[in-house]
């Protein structure tokens, strides 16, 4: 029998390379959409590509983008999936406030595109369709926990757009008897986490402190709270959802929920520093209670316009009818992710040259090529940053080689 052929879109985001590490594993022929770039954007699915030279390859990368109709088209055609994971999305909530349109582009009408896409080329009878919705659909929550009928109340774009997603998927499943089936996904984090999401810049930042690279870490709102989980673990629910043979929508969650303010502390503690906050609103700073040096401060261009305060999800009904359930605590997920960036910037070559984990088999001239992109990337940024424009780069090339700058601001 020949192998199910699965299309991920996003796959080579955080999720997107889970889900093709589990579907490999499970004996799938894996094709994954990427997006074009001018450099390499495929760091988190490396150990699983395989060159199209080789016999039988699984894995095949084809070049896409959920903005572009014609292209999705042909890709669902050429592949004829049995399973479509749309995962593609400009998933940063707070850089779709300065990108709305794109947002709405890429997240809203990059689902219809490929569910459009299977019904013009005939497939509803042989594809089955997940959407990555999320828990930001909550938004400003209406009820606590939050459960798959609990009423939507998006607070910022890409919220809104990935509602229009939601329901337009939940629109063909009706109306074109279409098996697809939406994962209503709370917070999820992993050692490849994207590093502008909040618990990534904090295990890079804390590492970067612990470590002499960086003496300051800047936050937004502490008080925000989150449902955090494991990525690894809500790629094997969305599998799961599409073994059904009844398609629905699923809560993935892990019930438990944790503030900024106490994951920054418990990464702290992690790397054997003991923080303490004092001080109230745009003024509250962590401090280390040892040296009584200032580690962690706020800065408000951090603040949302719109924010979503507190997401707590209920997954029961995942538990009951696909047997899913988170398995690994927050404490643990920032211990593994603290351990993989430490890990990755005591080798200062590979802290410098991989955006996501250690550098593994990277050759001396890749890494060196990478190293020189790498800095690049801070110096932008710190030539955007008021404070420490003064301190030029040069000072942290002499020292890190670039690879870091003092005072990190990550967002
Ligand atoms: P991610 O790391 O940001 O990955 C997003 C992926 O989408 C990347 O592969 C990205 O490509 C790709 N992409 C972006 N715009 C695209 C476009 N126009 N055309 C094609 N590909 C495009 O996100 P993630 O954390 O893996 O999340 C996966 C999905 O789940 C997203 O849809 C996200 O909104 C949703 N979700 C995530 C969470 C969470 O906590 N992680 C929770 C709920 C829902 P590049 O690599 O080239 O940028
Ligand atoms: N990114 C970021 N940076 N967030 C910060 C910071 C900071 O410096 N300081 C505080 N926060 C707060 C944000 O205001 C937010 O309330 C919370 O930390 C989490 O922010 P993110 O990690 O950026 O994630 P998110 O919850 O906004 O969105 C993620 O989860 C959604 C599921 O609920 C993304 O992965 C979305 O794509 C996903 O749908």
């Amino acid at each position: 029998m020949s192998a199910k052929r699965a299309l991920i879109t996003g796959v080579t985001g955080q999720d997107g390379s889970y889900l093709a590490r589990l579907l490999l594993k499970k004996g799938y022929e894996v094709h994954g959409v990427k997006r074009r770039s001018s450099s390499f954007n495929t760091g988190r699915i490396e150990d699983i590509y395989e060159d199209p030279h080789d016999p039988d390859p699984q894995m095949h990368l084809h070049f896409g983008d959920v903005t572009d109709a014609t292209n999705i088209i042909r890709v669902v055609q050429e592949v004829q999936p049995h399973e479509v994971y749309n995962l593609a999305a400009q998933s940063h909530v707070q850089v779709s406030f300065e990108t709305p349109e794109y947002t709405a582009n890429a997240d809203a009408l990059g689902a219809l595109r490929l569910l459009e896409a299977v019904r013009i080329l005939k497939l509803e009878g042989h594809t089955r369709f997940f959407q990555a919705s999320t828990s930001e659909m909550f938004g400003m929550v209406q009820e606590t926990p939050q459960t798959e009928t609990t009423p939507f109340y998006p607070r910022s774009p890409y919220a809104v757009a990935k509602l229009y997603a939601h329901w337009i998927t939940v629109n063909y499943r009706e109306a074109y008897n279409m098996h697809a089936a939406c994962g209503i996904m709370f917070n999820h984090e992993s050692p490849v986490r994207g590093e502008t999401f909040v618990t990534r810049k904090i295990t890079r930042g804390v590492a970067a402190i612990a470590l002499g690279l960086a003496d300051r870490l800047y936050l937004g709102n502490l008080d925000a709270q989150r449902d955090w989980g494991h990525a690894k673990e809500y790629a094997r629910g969305m599998w799961m959802m599409l073994q059904q043979d009844v398609p629905q929508d699923f809560v993935l969650a892990t019930g438990q929920v944790t503030s900024v303010r106490d994951f920054t502390r418990y990464v702290f503690e992690d790397a054997g520093i003991e923080i303490e906050f004092r001080g109230e609103g745009e003024d509250e700073k962590g401090y280390c209670t040892k040296t009584g040096k200032c580690l962690v401060e706020i800065d408000p261009r951090y603040f949302r316009p719109t924010e979503v305060d507190f997401l707590l999800g209920d997954a029961s009904k995942a538990k009951a009818e696909l047997g899913w359930e988170a398995e690994t605590p927050v404490r643990e997920l920032a211990r593994e992710m603290l351990e993989a960036d430490m890990a990755s910037m005591k080798d200062g070559a590979s802290w410098r040259t991989t955006r996501s984990r250690g550098s593994a088999s990277m050759s001396p001239a890749m890494a060196e090529w990478l190293a020189r992109r790498w800095c690049a990337g801070w110096e932008t940024r710190i030539v955007k940053s008021s404070r420490h424009r003064a301190r030029s780069t040069c000072a942290n090339r002499r020292r890190f080689g670039g690879g870091f700058r003092k005072n990190a601001r990550m967002r």
